[in-house]
């Protein structure tokens, strides 16, 4: 009866893996902070792939780690960049299977890792940014990257990577508008994970934390700008408004179950504090409850295995 009765389901196809590949390491390393989840190279990357496509997952959203930073994060639109070099890989092992996504962002590939290059007082030069946003975007696009998460704050940024795009003839690859992305102390674990070389915070591109009628606004203004999919990050703390901007939207939303709130149940299980599988399972349930079409979360896999 409470099968039938059930209102909200969560299906593999609606969840998408994070993965981070590094460029100078030999098989995996893992993140102390997040139990369970690694850097990984190449050939690793490619393993771990083809297990999310064999469990069903609907695609894997892909972030690099260069071995050499600088102030305009070169590698991230080089050719031959850890990124480009790994979607290329996975297009051609697992793109038939999975929506393969990259991030679109400079804070893994400056070396003052900021989303965005700096001007002369060190403050975030918005304008300045898209234009490397823009040529990320040619980058990711040409690599075979299906759908190119905008996760940097910029404004401006959906409109000027959709008309790069379309005037380079990349009409079809799709944009992932990281809408209501808020300066949250969750992403903490993640600055491990790519090895952030962040000095201060976010606050001044990121919203926050407070403000649920800013999240609207950004959105509309990221769906006036072209995005296909939009997104609410963190999850957790933010469901009030991942419920407003699912009534509002009429493209599919999606959030992103981030780094902080993994940690949060592997570490209260590893304690046995709570029940890892049961927690996992409805802190997802109720991001889709909320509203979420899909939902990037570290547990993707392991999640579709328990679900099939
Ligand atoms: C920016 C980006 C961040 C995350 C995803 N993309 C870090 C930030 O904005 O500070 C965080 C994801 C997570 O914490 O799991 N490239």
């Amino acid at each position: 009866m409470r099968r039938l009765v059930s209102e909200t389901r969560v299906h593999p196809a609606q969840l998408v893996l994070p993965l981070f590949v590094r460029e100078d390491i030999a098989g995996e390393v893992p993140i102390s902070s997040m139990p369970g989840v690694s850097q990984h190279d190449l050939d690793s990357l490619r393993r771990t792939a083809v297990a999310a496509a064999e469990a069903g997952v609907g695609g894997v959203m892909l972030f690099g780690i260069p071995e050499v930073r600088d102030a305009h994060g070169s590698q991230a639109s080089d050719p031959e960049g850890i990124l480009q070099v790994a979607t290329r890989a996975l297009v051609a092992e697992v793109g038939d299977a999975l929506v393969v996504q990259t991030d679109l962002c400079l804070d893994e590939f400056t070396d003052h890792g900021h989303c965005g290059v700096l001007d002369a007082n060190g403050a975030v030069n918005n304008d300045a940014t898209l234009e490397r946003y823009v040529e990320m975007a040619l980058a990711q696009a040409r690599a075979g990257s299906a759908l190119l998460g905008l996760s940097g704050m910029m404004d401006g940024q959906t409109a000027a990577v959709r008309e790069a795009l379309d005037g380079a003839g990349f009409t079809d690859t799709a944009l992932l508008a990281y809408s209501a992305k808020y300066a949250s102390a969750f992403y903490g674990p993640f600055r491990e994970a790519v090895d952030s070389q962040l000095q201060g915070d976010r606050r001044t591109y990121q919203l926050d934390p407070g403000n649920r009628r800013e999240g609207m606004r950004e959105t509309l203004i990221d769906l006036a700008e072209g995005a296909d999919i939009v997104m609410v990050k963190p999850a957790m703390s933010y469901l009030d408004v991942l419920s407003d901007v699912a009534a509002a939207s009429e493209v599919p939303v999606w959030a992103y179950q981030v780094s902080g709130e993994y940690a949060m149940i592997e570490a209260a299980a590893a304690r046995g504090w709570i029940d890892r599988r049961r927690a996992i399972e409805e802190s997802v349930t109720g991001i889709r409850r909320a509203g979420a079409d899909a939902v990037l979360t570290y547990w993707a896999t392991e999640l579709a295995g328990w679900l099939r």
